[in-house]
């Protein structure tokens, strides 16, 4: 008989319900805040890092998240120069200006402004004449705050240039460095260039002047430590040890390598899925643990090995572990769950206990991924309109063949635990992800939540049954239009 049958069966994001709370007035939509802590000197203003796999996070997929406020962690699989200059170039990127803003004419209503704000990502679009006369900035924020109807002309809800409440400057050559030094000063975090007949020339964003993040995976096999030391040498953020069972000796070892030598970035480890595996990693001084096995889109690791978990029970019984961690140590340890997460529901649920999750599939799909673009005929296209499906491989797959990731030291014992194949193409990264921070904040003020360290402390969900997860769980008795 086996040490332990569990007869309480695991569970997933989708079998709960988020419960309403207590919304107080200054916890709306606008209010909520989605930055997390990692460590001490990692602190991330989307609680989103795109998985360690070479058909997901190349260098576009890392600056594209790491531009939004995520993380893309850079595969172990890369060569280390290529890896260590993909850091090197996040770190040093310097967006500037944009020089050719998207922007609308002063007879564009409302409901037409936020189409093009959706379509685009943007939360700003500046409104102009025909002849490219300035008129105002419309915004998000400043258009919530008034009762224009959707029909109405866009100018009514923007802030008007003779408003004097608008960032800009007159001088067509200014430098990236004077532009810094300006946006540092105002408090609207952008910046309008004109000309001198006030025509629209260009846009500085705060947030793009920042340094982006970006994280590299390192494994546990020969080479580690170079590696892990070339991408600190880049700036790395954070060092994440990939391998698909971290509760073992070889994960220990690095782990207390990794400590002594001293690189001063944290280091996140994974994947664990039982409380034994995240106390293990906790105790041997792990700065974040991360979660899942079995429940990647592309893994096959339950149909091969009858291993896993289903993951929002791996991260319950991880959490149980950071709790029992923090009163014999008095340290919190942040968690990441990674795999079978794929809605904006999926991850509102995960961040009632995790304080970050990494996604495969959610970021495949973007032009951005690092995975191939098909057309309609299933060849390879580089034209944007065209794309259809994105090529995806699992790590385990005959085609990553990432020995290292699943404890292999040879090819000799390598067999299959991921699949290669294709995700529907989902168009550009900015415009799905901010959509799906919307839901999330929404769903964090129903909760009467203004940050993700209270929702991890007051949040309350529900189990669905089989009979009430077929009410609360999606339409129903409707056919659905279109
Ligand atoms: P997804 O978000 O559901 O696509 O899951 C992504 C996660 O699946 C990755 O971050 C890995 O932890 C895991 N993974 C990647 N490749 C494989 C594989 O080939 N087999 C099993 N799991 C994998």
């Amino acid at each position: 008989m086996a040490k332990k049958i569990i007869l309480e069966p695991g569970r997933t994001f989708g079998e709960f319900s988020l419960l309403t709370g207590h919304t107080q007035r200054d916890c709306t939509l606008t209010d909520v805040t989605l930055r997390t802590t990692l460590s001490q000197n990692l602190t991330l203003k989307l609680p989103l890092l795109s998985a360690a796999m070479a058909s997901v996070t190349g260098y576009e997929m890392a600056l594209a998240l790491g531009r939004e406020g995520g993380l893309g962690i850079l595969p172990a699989r890369l060569p280390v120069e290529e890896q260590a200059d993909m850091v090197r170039k996040i770190k040093a990127y310097e967006m500037g200006f944009v020089e050719e803003p998207i922007w609308a004419r002063e007879n564009a209503t409302v409901e037409e402004i936020l189409k093009l704000m959706e379509k685009h990502g943007h939360s700003k679009i500046p409104v102009v004449d025909r002849n490219n006369f300035f008129l105002g900035m419309f915004t998000r924020q400043h258009y919530w705050d008034t009762d224009v109807g959707l029909q109405n002309k866009a100018t009514a809800a923007m802030i008007p240039f003779d408003s004097g409440k608008i960032p800009f400057c007159n001088k067509l050559d200014v430098a990236v460095d004077e532009a810094k030094k300006l946006l540092k000063s105002n408090k609207q975090r952008y910046l309008v260039v004109l000309d001198d007949h006030q025509r629209l020339v260009k846009l500085a964003f705060e947030k793009d002047i920042e340094k982006i993040k970006v994280g590299s995976a390192i494994t546990t096999y020969r080479g580690w430590k170079t590696r892990a030391r070339a991408n600190v040498d880049a700036g790395v953020d954070l060092v994440v040890i990939d391998t698909s069972d971290a509760y073992s000796d070889f994960v220990t070892d690095v782990i207390e390598e990794y400590k002594a030598m001293n690189l001063k970035v944290p280091l996140c480890v994974g994947n664990i899925i039982t409380y034994e595996g995240a106390m293990h990693l906790m105790g041997h001084g792990a700065d974040i643990v991360k979660i899942g096995m079995s429940s990647g889109s592309i893994c096959t690791t339950q149909r091969e090995k009858a291993t896993g978990r289903a993951p929002m029970t791996a991260l319950m019984e991880a959490d149980r572990a950071r709790k029992e961690h923090m009163k014999k140590s008095g340290k919190y340890v942040p968690l990441i769950v990674d795999g079978g997460v794929t809605s904006s529901a999926d991850m509102i649920i995960a961040l009632t206990i995790a304080d970050a999750i990494m996604m495969g599939w959610y970021f495949n799909r973007f032009y951005e991924s690092a995975g191939e673009k098909f057309n309609e005929d299933g060849k390879i296209t580089r034209d944007e309109n065209e794309m259809v499906n994105v090529a995806t491989w699992g790590e385990g797959s005959l085609r990553a063949k990432n020995l290292d990731r699943y404890g292999h030291s040879t090819i000799k014992t390598f067999f299959e635990e991921g699949i290669e194949g294709t995700v529907p193409y989902r168009g550009r990264l900015k415009p799905s992800i901010k959509k799906d921070i919307m839901k999330i904040k929404a769903a964090l003020s129903n909760a009467g939540c203004p940050n993700l360290d209270v929702f991890r402390e007051n949040a309350v969900i529900e189990l669905h049954s089989i009979h009430s997860g077929k009410v609360v769980g999606d339409t129903h008795d409707v056919s659905v239009k279109g």
